[in-house]
């Protein structure tokens, strides 16, 4: 087979916040395919940069009285350290923000002009007229307009599901002054995506596997929308050519940031960019992402592309979610990991290991059980696989000088592993680590079995045995190697240990032929076991992350950052009367696993007993809540939802989020009262 070139790419995170173990996900993701490949002789670029343009970051610099630039200086040197500290061996991690990249955008963006792809609208959007700025729809908070439910984002609300445009939204506020945006006009320009509907319908097929380009058949139905890829000053971003204070909408920059940190690399390199990204290349190009971004990957960017003349992207790997203890990471359990967090408790190597044994080319979550984390881990790398060497090592050593037999003793077991190196290598190929893994692991079982009814502890009390013993130790730590050698990809840093050990280049595609006369050196410990103890640390220390992070700013998130929610209209109290608030008990409280924030509360009113769902999720656990007296607006019209009816509101003070707290009544209260 000749040698294959190829260049991968994960997606670009963005500067606007630290690397967590979902993002890990991916970069252990194409990290694994990265090495394989290399390992089995193809040649690899694999490149990555951080995403540093938008609104987000622009905000976040203000807040922290930082220019955008410094922000991202200092967010790249810990995405780096982070990166580094996972073993994720990129050529090149840069930033979007780079003169590369601007010259590309905007050449890519002239060319689509020239050809008629780009054309301007006026557009009415939400502004705040205090920071003079437009609103992306995530900076604008409001009431739901179909079902009131308060400081929703501007496009759908989380209670009831609704989606809208920010404008349909009551009592909207901006989220980053408070003020109550207006409505303003500006021109937009926008990139004519539907005349590329009939190449990309065509093309996503060629690029995903068949479950998911059915998925977007969706949207093929739906029929494509032209593309909104321009945003007004004040943006951090590359200006548009010919369009004074416009900037480029940060997904257009984005992905063409994978060309820019290659050019990068390229130059330093003096490698020949052009025969990567050439119109007929026939380099292979690999994109890594994440689900939620497949819309911008398959569909906008290739577009792009295409209309550029460039080459497109060969395949599209998507993968899932990451879920911690079989639910989203959440900061206030202490499961929302950063990745700095977990480098201070566990070795990377724990992780990639995890991961890879879950992972397949299936774009489903992945849940990162910690108990089953600490087992996996303990009892495949340490308990099947290095103590195969540990248990054979010490006889070759001190018995045989060092020296490994001339024979293994059992040709049908070192067959299964002949047998087993092509599958391993093709479920690598497909991106079924999860099969790699299991593939090994059996062999695992075998070469310990193996050990165990030869029992070389025994064989070596009588020195008659001597043959034999070397014999089945000489295979023992062939099997090690072998299998240390398929697991290499995965773990990085005990294979390059196990080089050492046993003095010898380990290579991927011979990793089953036996290593016989041959001296080895003595054995130094490879692989420490997990303590469960340090993952309580880790948890425990996310936790402190979120209490730092809420005592560091002076409010949360969710309210805006230089005022308080502006006040409503005035009512009289002929307005007020109209609400009946009543004292009531949680009697019962549960999950609706459908729902993002609700639980659902069984209340006591006394005269009645009502059912009630609560957007209180994110704090409040279920257990905790019963028995605890609280007000209900009791004659709010009952709400059909789609898990059941509501009949009332539970009254809470904050923004929402983790910035939720119950109203409480003193406990003599009787159930029923009502609130005057
Ligand atoms: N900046 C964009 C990508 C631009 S690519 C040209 C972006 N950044 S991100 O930081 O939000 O996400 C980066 C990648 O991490 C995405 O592929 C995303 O799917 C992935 N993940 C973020 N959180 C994740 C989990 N909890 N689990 C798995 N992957 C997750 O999107
Ligand atoms: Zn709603």
């Amino acid at each position: 087979m000749s040698k294959r070139s190829m260049l991968v790419t994960s997606a670009l995170p963005y500067a606007n916040g630290p690397i967590h173990l979902g993002h890990m996900l991916e970069h252990i993701q194409s990290d694994i395919f990265v090495r394989f490949e290399r390992a089995i002789g193809n040649e690899v670029y694999y490149v990555c940069a951080d995403d540093c343009h938008g609104t987000p970051v622009m905000i976040k610099a203000q807040s922290q009285g930082k220019t955008p630039e410094q922000l991202i200086e200092e967010v790249g040197i810990s995405h780096r350290a982070d990166m580094q500290g996972f073993l994720i061996n990129y050529d090149n991690y840069y930033r979007t923000h780079s003169p590369e990249n601007q010259k590309f955008s905007q050449e890519i963006y002239l060319k689509l002009r020239e050809r008629g792809y780009i054309f301007t609208k006026t557009i009415s959007q939400l502004y705040d007229p205090v920071k003079n700025m437009f609103l992306p729809d995530r900076f604008v908070k409001g009431t739901c307009p179909r079902c009131g439910a308060k400081d929703q984002y501007g496009d759908n609300c989380e209670v009831c599901s609704a989606t809208y445009n920010p404008t349909d939204l009551k009592d909207a506020y901006s989220t980053v002054s408070g003020a109550k945006p207006v409505l303003k006009e500006s021109e937009h320009y926008f990139f004519d995506l539907p005349k590329f509907a009939d190449f990309l319908h065509g093309y996503v097929k060629t690029v995903l596997p068949p479950e998911m380009a059915n998925k977007l058949e969706e949207w093929f139905a739906q029929g494509l929308k032209p593309w909104d890829l321009s945003r007004d000053a004040p943006y951090f971003g590359f200006p548009i050519p010919d369009a004074p204070n416009k900037f480029f909408y940060v997904w257009l920059d984005a992905p063409i940031g994978y060309m820019a940190s290659f050019k990068n690399f390229c130059d330093k390199q003096g490698i020949d960019f052009d025969v990567f990204w050439k119109q007929d290349s026939d380099k292979e190009l690999y994109h890594f992402i994440g689900k939620d971004i497949l819309y911008f990957h398959s569909l906008f960017w290739p577009a792009t592309l295409k209309g550029s003349d460039h080459r497109l992207p060969s395949k599209i790997f998507v993968h899932g979610y990451v879920t911690v203890n079989g639910a989203k990471m959440s900061k206030s359990k202490g499961t929302f990991i950063k990745a700095a967090t977990y480098l201070k408790h566990l070795q990377p190597e724990c992780l990639r290991y995890y991961f890879a044994s879950k992972l397949t080319a299936q774009a489903v979550d992945l849940d990162l059980s910690l108990d089953d984390f600490v087992a996996k881990v303990n009892s495949d790398i340490v308990g099947k696989v290095v103590n195969l060497a540990s248990r054979s090592a010490g006889f070759i050593v001190k018995r045989f000088d060092g020296m490994l037999g001339s024979t293994i003793c059992d040709e049908d077991l070192a067959c299964k592993f002949t047998e087993a190196a092509p599958l391993i290598t093709a479920a690598y190929e497909e991106r079924n680590y999860a099969e790699a893994v299991r593939l090994t692991m059996t062999l695992a079982d075998e070469a310990n079995r193996f050990v165990d009814s030869h029992a070389p502890w025994v064989l070596a009390k009588d020195e008659a045995n001597n043959d034999l013993l070397q014999a089945v130790c000489t295979q023992a730590i062939n099997c090690f190697k072998a299998l240390i050698t398929f697991l290499s990809p995965i773990l990085p840093q005990v294979y390059a240990a196990s080089q050492e050990f046993l003095n010898d280049k380990l290579d991927f595609n011979s990793a089953a032929q036996a290593l016989l006369n041959h001296q080895i050196n003595k054995f130094k410990p490879l692989f420490a076991r997990i303590d469960p103890k340090d993952v309580a640390a880790m948890v425990e220390e996310s936790k402190q992350d979120l209490k730092e992070a809420q005592s560091a700013k002076p409010q949360k998130e969710a309210t805006p950052s230089s005022e308080y929610v502006p006040l409503a209209p005035e009512i009289t109290i002929d307005d007020f009367i109209k609400l009946d608030l009543r004292v009531a008990q949680i009697i019962a409280a549960e999950q609706v696993p459908e729902a993002r924030k609700l639980l659902r509360l069984q209340l006591d009113l006394g005269f009645e007993q009502r059912q009630v769902f609560a957007g209180i999720k994110s704090v409040y656990k279920p257990e905790e809540l019963i028995g605890r007296k609280v007000i209900v607006a009791a004659n709010l019209k009952p709400r059909q939802m789609k898990f059941g009816l509501s009949q009332g509101m539970v009254l809470a003070a904050g923004e929402g989020g983790q910035d939720i707290f119950l109203l409480s009544v003193d406990n003599k209260a009787p159930l029923g009262s009502k609130v005057h």
